[in-house]
């Protein structure tokens, strides 16, 4: 039976002249239950010293004691760090900014990725690894670069940009179409002019903005896929993954998601926040756990890198309070992870991350409190090991798609500080989940008919394809949730003509003709008409948006209570073949979320993994098809649903059987 994977990431190349200390981790990795590392991740410079001269002696040294040891390696490509000597030999590796000023040697992250001299760089040292390791028994996997992100606006990229746009447009009369370039005489008349986004340039051309994003996410990929090329060529067995950074804004999972082997990512949720409770905290990292276990059809992911205990970069770092550290961990295995690992295995003494917290501390032993903590999720991993490969099953789906993220940041006009996108479809899926029931999260793109439920939240950019995939999905029997902001724009950001939601009008059954943005203070409210069969009643919040709808042929089942528009509806639903589709025309209370949610699972028939948890504890399940694990975690700090104050128990059950 293979092993969850436990572990993370850890630096010896930071203490390699103090063997002591690396004898001491590998006395220390079985006591954690630790069984996999990932390493050289940030070691160019220690495996590469001058230009073409390789030194791998140390790394060596390490593989040859993790598999003596039967621990596995993560091995990592060092394109997340560049060396210094590279910088100065070759200047074009340097990423630029957007005002196209160049960046100076420092910091990580931030090679241009069209650079040919980089690729090339890039290329070279990770043929050598793979050559060298290939038939290593530590070898696990390729962890390819290091959270690729951010953009690069170098003269080399511009023309990249150019080519690339020419590819997408053909010709420039399109491209000016695409763009609606005649507004403010932005009209392009030769390629030469067009250029990236920029703060003292051009910015207010969104089709340029949202090409632009494409292009970055595109360019990125094709620099990841130049570097896999010889991981792939000389080690097809060995899978490669790269880290991904949940909602991150600069890159479009969805379009990585094909290249990788698994999907990875790094969590760092914000405990003990003044801005939320814990509870909703957990909220939202199930959602970017779903969204990652959506990217790959629901495949196991691996959680790649958390902290056990603080983290170091927000203004105020947190230790996560007992028994959370146990929590986290295992509901990211809950969600679907096979893993979980840790950034950082122990804690440099010196430079950026010196206080980020690490299972060993600068104190050195085994007898601290995140030790101890870690001792046990090792613990729990072992006694886990049969969830390895398990599904999480889910019935019902909150649509999250980048592009549609992008267009929606990036409009002028209605209520800027309010437009939060993430947070609109993560409170649909707290709803959802509050309730222990399962949820996926795919963009746009993907095909629905596994679910009962749908929420799309702020479809504003409706791409080709979608109308029918939605409609299908309704006609068969689906239910549907549509919000205001849906339909507006085209995949190029021009709007849509003939009345809002657009292509989504009929499926809708509501024609929105125009949206009121409240001011902060300012409210409306919804009230549910008497008697609907969805047994909402009383008065909920409105707050932010009001959109103003004509039904068209939808029935009204909650309309606004005050201001000029009282009565008009907030709420409609669309019978639609053997489905509905509702509308909801207003940014309603959490409250309403909640209740409208839990009517329509009960009306479509989509079932909580346990029906009726008190408020806090939530059950999730993995299954094989014969046998289901079900997790139940108590997000309280207080006991309740028979745990202790975070608590998380877990049993089997045979497959199907429900609570
Ligand atoms: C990211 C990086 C790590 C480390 C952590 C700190 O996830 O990948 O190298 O810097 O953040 O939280
Ligand atoms: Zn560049």
């Amino acid at each position: 039976m293979q092993n969850l994977l436990h572990g993370g990431d850890y630096n010896p190349d930071q203490w390699l002249d103090q063997p002591k200390i690396i004898d001491e981790d590998f006395r220390l990795f079985p006591l954690a239950g630790v069984n996999t590392v990932s390493i050289g991740i940030f070691a160019w410079t220690r495996l590469e010293p001058s230009d073409g001269v390789y030194d791998f002696s140390w790394l060596d040294t390490l593989m040859n004691r993790l598999a003596k040891a039967g621990m596995k390696a993560i091995l990592a490509t060092p394109s997340g760090a560049k060396p210094a000597w590279m910088s100065q030999k070759y200047p074009e590796i340097l990423r630029c900014a957007p005002n196209r000023e160049r960046d100076l040697q420092g910091e990580r992250h931030n090679h241009c990725y069209t650079s040919p001299v980089y690729r090339r760089k890039a290329v070279e040292i990770n043929s050598r690894l793979a050559e060298r390791y290939q038939a290593h028994p530590a070898l696990l996997m390729w962890h390819v670069s290091n959270e690729y992100g951010g953009e690069c606006h170098c003269p080399l990229c511009q023309q990249a940009f150019r080519s690339w746009l020419k590819h997408r447009y053909g010709d420039l009369e399109s491209l000016n179409k695409a763009w609606w370039t005649d507004f403010w005489s932005h009209r392009y008349t030769d390629w030469s002019q067009l250029e990236s986004p920029a703060p003292n340039g051009e910015r207010s051309v969104h089709g340029l903005n949202l090409d632009w994003k494409r292009f970055v996410d595109d360019q990125s990929l094709q620099f990841f896929l130049t570097e896999a090329a010889p991981l792939r060529e000389i080690t097809p067995k060995t899978p490669v993954v790269v880290n991904m950074m949940g909602t991150y804004p600069g890159l479009n999972y969805w379009n990585w998601a094909p290249h990788v082997d698994q999907i990875t990512w790094d969590s760092y949720p914000r405990w003990h926040n003044p801005q939320h409770d814990d509870l909703d905290e957990a909220a939202l990292t199930a959602f970017v756990h779903d969204l990652n276990r959506s990217l790959k059809q629901g495949k196991p992911w691996l959680l790649m890198e958390s902290t056990p205990s603080q983290v170091n970069w927000q203004p105020v770092n947190r230790l996560k309070r007992p028994g959370l550290h146990r929590l986290a961990s295992l509901q990211a295995v809950a969600h679907g992870s096979d893993s979980v690992l840790y950034f950082q295995w122990r804690k440099g003494r010196g430079a950026f991350e010196k206080f980020h917290g690490a299972v060993v501390d600068h104190e050195g032993s085994e007898n601290t409190r995140t030790f101890a903590e870690v001792a046990q999720v090792g613990t729990d991993l072992k006694a886990l090991a049969a969830v390895v490969g398990t599904r999480v099953p889910a019935q019902a789906a909150v649509i999250y798609d980048w592009e549609n993220r992008w267009a929606i940041d990036d409009f002028a006009g209605y209520n800027r500080p309010e437009r939060d996108y993430p947070a609109a479809v993560s409170g649909f899926h707290r709803a959802l989940w509050n309730r222990s029931v399962a949820v996926d999260v795919p963009n746009q793109d993907q095909v629905l008919s596994a679910y009962k439920l749908v929420v799309a939240p702020w479809l504003y950019l409706v791409k080709p394809g979608t109308e029918q995939r939605l409609q299908e999905f309704v006609e068969k029997g689906g239910t549907l949730v549509l919000t205001f902001f849906s339909g507006w724009v085209n995949e190029t950001d021009l709007t849509n003509l003939g009345g809002f939601p657009g292509p989504l009008r009929k499926l809708a059954g509501v024609w929105a003709e125009e949206l009121d943005p409240l001011w902060k203070g300012q409210t409306n409210s919804a009230l549910p008409v008497p008697n609907n069969d969805l047994g909402l009643g009383g008065t909920y919040g409105i707050t932010s948006f009001c959109e103003l709808v004509h039904p068209e042929g939808s029935e009204v089942l909650a309309t606004y209570g005050s201001d000029w528009y009282a009565g008009r509806p907030v709420l409609t639903r669309n019978r639609v073949g053997k489905g509905e589709v509702y509308y909801l025309a207003a940014h309603t209370d959490r409250r309403f979320v909640d209740d409208l949610m839990a009517a329509l699972a009960k009306r479509s028939g989509v079932a909580a993994v346990i029906e009726g948890l008190p408020h806090g504890v939530v059950a999730e399940r993995r299954t094989d098809g014969t046998t289901d694990t079900v997790f139940t975690f108590n997000f309280n700090t207080h006991e309740a649903g028979g745990l202790a104050p975070l608590g998380v128990k877990w049993e089997e059950r045979p497959a199907g059987k429900r609570g």
